[in-house]
């Protein structure tokens, strides 16, 4: 089944403004999921800034909500270095004096056969995966926690909760996502600071096509059959749209999940199940 562009417009044009007002940061909002997630949450009324060290992509995702009359602002940044996250975060805490919302979607995939992993690119994807994770989370708990309120969303993946060939190094960030959210989780919980993970199944990115373009090589498959194989993995035979995963992301910032944290929910369109 495709999905439509009606639905996806149906989406982002919601018109409950549950984070009215709420200051949403964002990182890896240039593109795909987070992008989505920026579109989503300022559809629904909040101020949304987006870090990414991709500054043109970045700043088109800013430019086409703020056409639509939503409130969204780029801030360069690169999430491997701490100097750059603390920048960053000073920036907003300057502009806004809060952060309700930190959702962690700035991440890259890699892959190949264990033998072939070269230890310079292990160290790199460790650094924007699981540091970067791991630093934006480290500096909004103080702001959270002097708040006694905010939502922490850690996107991880399907990686972390099952594996295949060629994959270690992302797995392997992708789980210790899954275990920074646990313990922040803990950590925060008394100051009535929520932390949750995401885990998307395949969905239509362009870190998807890299992927589907390289895993696909290795099985001897174009991208497209290799997308069409993970389709069909699913219970619905499909893959994500990246609105779809902004969709969960925003339930778990809503007041409607309040009392869910340490969490690390599929959304994966039942391919756990195959
Ligand atoms: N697309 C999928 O199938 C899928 C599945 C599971 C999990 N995920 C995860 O979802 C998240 C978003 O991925 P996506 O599919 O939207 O991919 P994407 O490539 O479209 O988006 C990733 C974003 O992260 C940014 N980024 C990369 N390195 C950065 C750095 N050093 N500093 C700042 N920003 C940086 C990129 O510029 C880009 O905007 C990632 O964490 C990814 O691992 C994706």
């Amino acid at each position: 089944m495709q999905v439509t562009a009606k639905s996806a417009t149906l989406t982002s044009s919601a018109t409950v403004r549950r984070f009215r007002d709420q200051v949403v940061v964002i990182t890896g909002s240039a593109t795909g999921i987070g992008a989505a997630t920026m579109e989503r949450f300022a559809s629904e009324g909040a101020i949304v800034v987006g870090l990414d060290n991709n500054f043109e992509g970045n700043e088109s995702t800013v430019a086409a909500i703020n056409i639509e009359g939503g409130t969204a602002r780029a801030i360069q940044c690169d999430v491997r270095s701490e100097e750059s996250q603390v920048r960053a975060f000073a920036q907003v805490i300057k502009e806004h004096q809060r952060i309700d919302v930190l959702v962690t979607s700035a991440g890259i995939y890699v892959g190949s056969p264990l033998t072939e992993i070269p230890m310079d690119r292990w160290h790199d994807i460790e650094a924007v995966n699981l540091t970067g994770v791991l630093l934006s989370n480290k500096l909004v708990a103080p702001v959270m926690v002097d708040q006694e309120s905010g939502s922490i969303i850690n996107i991880a993946s399907m990686a972390a909760k099952t594996s295949w060939p060629y994959s270690a190094e992302y797995s392997a960030t992708k789980s210790g996502v899954i275990g920074i959210t646990r313990s922040v989780a803990m950590e925060l919980g008394p100051s009535g600071v929520t932390a949750n993970a995401v885990c998307p199944g395949n969905t239509v990115t362009a870190m998807v096509k890299s992927v589907a373009a390289e895993i696909g090589a290795t099985m001897d498959m174009t991208a497209d059959e290799w997308l069409n194989m993970r389709a069909n993995d699913t219970a619905l035979k499909r893959l994500a749209q990246p609105w779809e995963i902004a969709g969960l992301i925003a339930f778990l910032a809503s007041e409607d999940a309040r009392y869910i944290t340490g969490q690390s929910i599929e959304v994966d369109g039942g391919l756990i199940l195959s």
